[in-house]
């Protein structure tokens, strides 16, 4: 019980040009693993809600001959600067506000151009350049190699959105970024965009009016479709206008509505087809492809969407977070009728923040998903988890008081694509809670047996997402 350490501030910035190592860091890792997450949690004395609130922190590790260089900075997002010059949150942030006294200027949202650029989430690369990104459309750009903010993506089009998923897809053979976002209004809009890998020009390709728009925090990809997870936890997008209240506390838990998959045709964004589903709630889907007449989508989804609760920073702080109950589920959904989709059976292993080996298998069958469990309801998230999806095989790795995060998959670059599916390693930032220090941890990715690691002299509080950049 002392993962309460991962959800303690880090102040500190640093620049360390080698880690102590135990083990091997295999010669062929040669790249940049960006970490991305919140590191504080107070601003001027007052505590942010919710895990998702806390100020965005990047971590750069460089992994290069064997050696392990770090790095750690903070992103200067405009809501940060302001918050640290002024002593106050001055944005509204997921489930955090303003105090009412400072709320006396503008109305100001969660998602518009006065809303949070605290782009704690995920990172990504778009026209050469490296994006964090949260669930508002301000992308802030940063340096590579220092770390250093470099202001907000400057988009060339005029899109228009309210909210963007912080999960973008990659298409690697049309060399596009797709991803999805909102409109809020009388009547919203769920939006799909392309963007071309070299271009900072943004085209829409789908634009669905719906009048209760649910929570997307991510969606799926095939080669033809879109596929997009509408679950019950939803609100009416005029109470954003008339009630003063952070934005996760307008959405409602509708259970008796269930939920409802959306496939949308990529090329004319037409909708191809939508089908019923249980009431439950995702933040990740983690693959879909197509078979047979059939589109199939997996995701790791909680029993509702009390999982966000869960999640405020006093009941992970004093670990009454309970079950969190993110589980892998299957959904089959044909293509050519209007129905309920069908549920197939996956292994009950507890798994969240699942990595697949993405590229070539996103968007087609694949076999494999890494992820985190959590294995006892007083327990944060407790160990790694490997799940073959064809056998219903499930492998961990675990350690005393160890909590690892999110595993990257990095291939092996002389690996057979065809058959080496798990030919590569994870990577996992792992706090040690008693120790309050973290390391991260290279593990084989076939079995999760540990080649490797490299140990900070601090604490990294629990992140959400990363990317390698090799
Ligand atoms: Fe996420």
């Amino acid at each position: 019980m002392s993962s309460r350490i991962g959800f303690e501030t880090l102040d500190d910035e640093m620049t360390l040009e080698s880690l102590p190592t135990e083990g091997e860091i295999p010669e062929w890792l040669d790249g940049t693993l960006v970490r991305n997450g919140p590191a504080k949690f107070e601003v001027g004395g007052r505590n942010m809600n919710h895990w998702f609130d806390g100020f965005a922190m990047l971590h750069a590790f460089r992994l290069r001959d064997g050696e392990v260089g770090y790095r750690n900075r903070f992103l200067r997002s405009d809501a940060y600067t302001e918050a640290t010059e002024e002593g106050n949150l001055t944005r509204r942030e997921f489930a955090t506000d303003p105090c009412r006294s400072i709320f006396k200027r503008l109305f100001q949202t969660f998602f518009g151009n006065d809303g949070t650029d605290n782009a704690c989430v995920n990172v990504t690369r778009a026209a050469d350049k490296h994006i964090a990104m949260t669930e508002t459309p301000m992308d802030v750009v940063f340096d590579l190699e220092t770390l250093e903010t470099e202001g907000h993506f400057d988009y060339e089009d005029d899109l228009g959105l309210d909210t963007a998923s912080a999960h973008p897809h990659f298409d690697f053979d049309r060399e596009e970024l797709l991803n999805l976002g909102l409109n809020f209004g009388g009547t919203s809009h769920y939006r799909i965009y392309t963007q071309p890998a070299d271009s900072g020009s943004r085209a829409s390709v789908v634009r669905h009016p719906v009048d209760r728009p649910g929570y997307m925090h991510s969606f799926a990809v095939t080669e033809k479709y879109v596929v997009m997870t509408e679950c019950p936890w939803v609100l009416n997008p005029l109470t954003l206008l008339a009630f003063d209240k952070p934005f996760a506390e307008h959405f409602e838990w509708k259970p008796e509505q269930g939920s409802r998959f959306l496939v949308f045709d990529r090329n004319d964004g037409e909708l191809v087809t939508e089908a019923s589903g249980p009431a439950m709630f995702t933040f990740h889907h983690v693959n879909a492809w197509e078979d047979r007449g059939s589109l199939y989508v997996d995701l790791s989804a909680y029993p509702s969407a009390a999982a966000v609760e869960s999640l405020m920073l006093d009941r992970l702080r004093t670990h009454s977070h309970g079950e969190l109950g993110a589980r892998m589920r299957r959904f089959e959904i044909p293509l050519n009728e209007t129905s309920s989709a069908r549920e197939h059976a996956l292994p009950e292993h507890s798994l969240e923040l699942p990595r697949i080996d993405y590229r070539p298998r996103n968007g087609r069958p694949y076999r494999y998903v890494w992820g985190v469990g959590q294995s006892d309801p007083g327990e944060f998230i407790d160990h790694l988890v490997k799940m073959d999806v064809d056998s219903g095989e499930v492998s961990t790795w675990s350690e005393d008081d160890a909590y690892p995060g999110e595993p990257v998959f990095v291939p092996r670059p002389d690996r057979d694509p065809d058959s080496g599916e798990d030919d590569g390693v994870i990577l996992s930032v792992v706090l040690k809670g008693e120790d309050e220090r973290s390391h991260l941890s290279i593990m084989d990715a076939a079995d999760l047996e540990e080649i490797g690691r490299a140990r900070l002299p601090h604490h990294i509080p629990f992140g959400f997402h990363g990317h390698f950049y090799g």
